[in-house]
């Protein structure tokens, strides 16, 4: 599973993209509206350094206006991924851009029947909701197995899973074992992963016992 940053936050995408931690970035409007930067010009930043997927969100509701939005999105750089919202209008957005080579990613997905119809207008990329799912109850990465079964039952479904809307790392995990092929993640879940207490612990008496030792590798 490959690792995407749920972010717009440049600096927190320039210290893990480095490490190779991190493949691609999600952005939606509520992270944008939160951080106050200028959507496009933050797209751009982004695009320059994350060489994988870039997931820029069209905003309006109908195709036509959808589509205007998308080729200035399209503009900014080649790894722009449109991410269409899972509408009909979202769908027909995203079979025209696929159809001119652009990457789609259809997001606000919150059932199976939505990811096959994600799949039947070629998306790149499916979003399934896990988190928002757990919200209301509901087990969010049952979602994940089921859409990953009914995709291996058709060879000519290309789409990824894109695990979306985890903010916990056992969720993370759990996607992994469902068989998602990306998960996008907040930086500080990503961060989290990299800890553990035994591994501190562990490092304390490393540390202590080579100080006993006296010696030095430099
Ligand atoms: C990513 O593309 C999604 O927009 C994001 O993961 C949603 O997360 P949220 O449910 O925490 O807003």
């Amino acid at each position: 599973m490959k690792f995407f940053l749920d972010t717009a936050d440049l600096n927190d995408i320039r210290e893990l993209a480095d490490v190779g931690l991190v493949h691609g970035v999600t952005t939606k409007p509520s992270i944008i509206a939160k951080s106050g930067v200028d959507f496009k010009t933050r797209i751009a930043e982004i695009c320059k350094v994350v060489a994988g997927p870039v997931s820029a969100e069209v905003t309006a509701p109908d195709y036509d206006t959808m589509r205007r939005e998308a080729d200035v999105l399209c503009a900014i750089a080649d790894n722009v991924t449109i991410k269409a919202p899972m509408t009909f209008d979202g769908l027909k957005l995203c079979r025209t851009l696929v159809d001119q080579g652009r990457m789609v990613n259809v997001t606000l997905c919150f059932s199976s029947a939505q990811a096959l119809l994600a799949a039947s207008a070629g998306a790149t990329f499916v979003s399934p909701f896990v988190g928002r799912l757990d919200d209301i109850g509901e087990v969010g990465n049952d979602l994940l197995i089921d859409i990953r079964h009914i995709y291996d039952q058709d060879p000519d479904i290309e789409t990824l899973i894109l695990a979306s809307s985890l903010r916990q790392v056992p969720q993370v995990i759990d996607a992994a074992r469902a068989g998602a092929d990306v998960a996008t993640v907040p930086p500080a879940v990503l961060r989290q992963m990299i800890g553990h207490p035994l591994t501190d612990k562990g490092l304390a008496a490393f540390t202590a016992d080579w100080a006993k030792t006296g010696q030095s590798i430099l």
